[in-house]
């Protein structure tokens, strides 16, 4: 499986950058409310949290301020996004635990249905086996445990493009846009169709389902079938 990093050829620590830039535009006053409406009514009051491919640990801050009381852990597979999340995040609460961990090839290091809220942001489009993927969230949800995904949404390739290169500067535009053909291929992978297919065959039902901000990704509300 390449990485996000090789897909699109940027170094660990551009990753990071990129990823860090990125946040606030990503998950939105929008989102929040989403989660407010869709998420909160479905967890505990001191819910264990757990983000997959957590990246610089931005989300999993958000998640400790909107939820108090919350256990949280993040893991991902590159140690310089781990590094920020350790190094660079400040947290309201309690500190939550970050590991560099391969969640394709090692098992996340928690008992089974022991996860209140399980959270997967533009991570399980990149992976080979995403049905594998499912059967370890479902492993880890608690009962009545949310899977909140987030993800890219297949769009014509002339449209990905044009969306991609908005506000590259003519001197970039060759090289973002070979980088930009590259990319395609993942985050071009799945129709919305797809998801909810991948999903139940996964094991996993979806509740309900948003497209907030642009049709390029959709959010997904699930729990175990
Ligand atoms: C596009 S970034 C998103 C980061 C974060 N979820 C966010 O939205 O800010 C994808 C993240 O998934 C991580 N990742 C990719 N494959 C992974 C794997 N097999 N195990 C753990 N993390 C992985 C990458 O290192 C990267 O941090």
């Amino acid at each position: 499986m390449a990485s996000h990093q090789e897909i699109a050829g940027v170094s660990d620590q551009d990753f990071v950058l990129r990823m860090v830039r990125s946040h606030d535009n990503r998950f939105d006053e929008a989102f929040w409310l989403y989660v407010e409406e869709q998420v909160r009514p479905q967890l505990t009051e001191n819910p264990r949290i757990v983000d997959l491919g957590c990246g610089p640990g931005l989300f999993v801050r958000d998640l400790g301020n909107r939820f108090s009381g919350a256990e949280l852990y993040g893991y991902d597979l590159t140690p310089a996004m781990v590094e920020y999340a350790k190094s660079e995040v400040e947290y309201a609460g309690s500190q939550p635990e970050f590991d560099v961990l391969d969640i394709t090839t090692t098992p996340v290091p928690l008992e089974d249905n022991s996860v209140d809220l399980l959270t997967m942001t533009a991570v399980l489009h990149v992976l080979d086996e995403p049905l594998a993927m499912c059967a370890e969230i479902r492993r880890l949800l608690a009962p009545g445990g949310v899977f909140l995904l987030q993800d890219w949404i297949r769009l014509p390739l002339s449209k990905y493009l044009d969306m991609m290169m908005e506000n590259v500067p003519p001197e970039k535009a060759q090289v973002m846009e070979k980088a930009m053909m590259r990319l395609s291929v993942a985050h071009n992978k799945y129709t919305i169709e797809d998801w909810i297919w991948l999903l139940d065959k996964g094991g996993l039902k979806v509740l309900h389902q948003t497209q907030i901000r642009t049709e390029h990704f959709c959010v997904f509300v699930c729990q175990e079938k």
